[in-house]
């Protein structure tokens, strides 16, 4: 894979010649890893905008060009023509399942939606009004107290029984955190059902009443959740990976993930940009009023579910979902005035200077939203969802980890800018 070297010299002469490589797509990369023996030199980078942690075969972004391929696929014809498990299939083990792989493997996820009946009483012991992430992050942790039967991260059959549970269990535990909260009574999964369907069912079933979900409220939350299934080196992605790295086991890993996911600049956008959007109906506030706050650098206000690390074009998740959006409103109903002002938004910020200065796009979170509270589903199980959906991706990237014959435990350097060696004071 090395092609050619670039050689870094310093002020006083020293000198280290680096591989550069590239990948399938991409740009091309210095491979730093002899420079602090050759110069004594370490990088800086915070945030690792720079750096690249790892070679991955999974997912491929271009943000430029607003291109996002699972496995050499892009998303839009997953979107189109896929489902979420058999993405499942495909993230896990890089191929598309023929359809005697797709049986077994959907047949695989499905005999363990269960959870053992003690998962059920640790989610009772949760505090009625506990956030449903706070209870999804102990949970997932906790299932390594339950399912130690597989969690030696050296054999491979180990690492994927676990990752099979994880993918089938979370919507259970998902749907237990949401009914916890509400104080309804918990579903056993129904194995009969599609595993989408089978979610909604959990969610929404009591047993004095059953609950099936329209085909486009299946098909939005299908595309939800294609999605969200993977987003290569992303917070939580990369916090997962750096977990698994000291050869911790898959659940705590996915547990880490989770506790990432859960934060505002992240996974909790979608809640973020619901509020968002509902303070400005219900204040009144003009969108004028509502961009210049966001431009204004004495105010904290960002404008939530816009923006990207990686996307300077634009998201092509958004595209897909502002789709859905049209098609599920016309369906169900829905929050109307919502995502009229949201379209307002996003099309004043697009012919705003300051946006297009910085390459500042809706984000898939923007729209996202919207398609989950049409759904019925609330607010504080947006994070939870996203949760669910990216199980898949962060264990494909666990496992991938651990058949990377690079691999070592992750352990960034620092500059350190605290006092200078100094003594401690004697004693009077
Ligand atoms: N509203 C207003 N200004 C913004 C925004 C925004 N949403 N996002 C970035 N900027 C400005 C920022 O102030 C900075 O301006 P300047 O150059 O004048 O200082 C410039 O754009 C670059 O921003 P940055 O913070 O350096 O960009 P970043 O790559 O570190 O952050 C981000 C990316 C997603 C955290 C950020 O855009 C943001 O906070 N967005 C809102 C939260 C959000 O929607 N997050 C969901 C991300 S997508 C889902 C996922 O994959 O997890």
């Amino acid at each position: 894979m090395t092609d050619r070297t670039t050689t870094v010299t310093t002020d006083d002469g020293r000198e280290a010649k680096l591989p550069t490589f590239g990948g399938t797509h991409g740009p091309e990369v210095v491979d730093v890893r002899t420079l602090q023996k050759e110069t004594g030199l370490f990088t800086y980078d915070p945030g690792y905008a720079s750096t690249s942690s790892c070679k991955s075969k999974i997912t491929f972004i271009d943000g430029n060009e607003g291109v996002l391929l699972y496995r050499g696929y892009p998303i839009e014809q997953l979107a189109e023509s896929s489902n979420y498990l058999e993405v499942c299939y495909l993230l896990m083990y890089g191929e598309l399942p023929n359809d005697t792989q797709s049986e077994q493997f959907t047949s695989n996820i499905m005999q363990h939606t269960m959870v053992h009946e003690n998962i059920r009483d640790f989610i009772n012991g949760f505090r009625y009004d506990a956030h449903p992430m706070a209870m999804l992050v102990g949970t997932v942790g906790a299932l390594s107290s339950f399912y130690h039967d597989s969690l030696d991260i050296n054999n491979p059959e180990h690492r994927e029984i676990s990752a099979h549970r994880l993918i089938a269990k979370m919507p259970t535990i998902a749907s237990y955190c949401y009914n916890h909260h509400r104080g309804m009574p918990f579903m056993y999964p129904d194995n009969d059902l599609s595993y989408v369907e089978n979610f909604t069912r959990m969610m929404f079933a009591v047993p004095a009443e059953d609950f099936k979900p329209s085909p486009v409220a299946v098909k939005a939350l299908e595309l939800i959740m294609i999605l969200h299934a993977d987003h290569e080196q992303n917070a939580s992605t990369s916090t997962v990976r750096l977990t698994g790295s000291s050869g911790a086991n898959p659940f705590a890993s996915i547990a880490a993930g989770i506790a990432c996911l859960w934060g505002p600049a992240h996974g909790g956008a979608n809640e973020a940009a619901i509020n968002m959007l509902d303070n400005i109906l219900h204040s009144g506030e003009t969108i004028e009023q509502t961009i210049a706050r966001a431009k204004d650098k004495n105010d904290p206000f960002r404008l939530m579910g816009f923006g990207h690390r990686v996307y300077k074009n634009f998201d092509p998740r958004a595209k897909l979902i502002q789709k859905m959006c049209h098609d599920l409103l016309a369906d169900l109903g829905g929050d109307q005035p919502l995502f009229q002002l949201a379209m307002e938004l996003e099309k004043a910020t697009l012919a705003d200077q300051y946006f297009i200065d910085r390459k500042l796009y809706p984000n898939v979170d923007f729209y996202s939203g919207i398609i989950l509270r049409a759904l019925g589903i609330p607010m504080n199980m947006f994070t939870v969802m996203f949760a669910m959906s990216r199980t898949v991706g962060w264990i494909s990237h666990w496992m991938e980890m651990h058949t990377d014959p690079e691999f070592r435990i992750g352990r960034p350097q620092q500059v350190y800018i605290g006092a200078a060696k100094r003594d401690y004071p004697k004693k009077s």
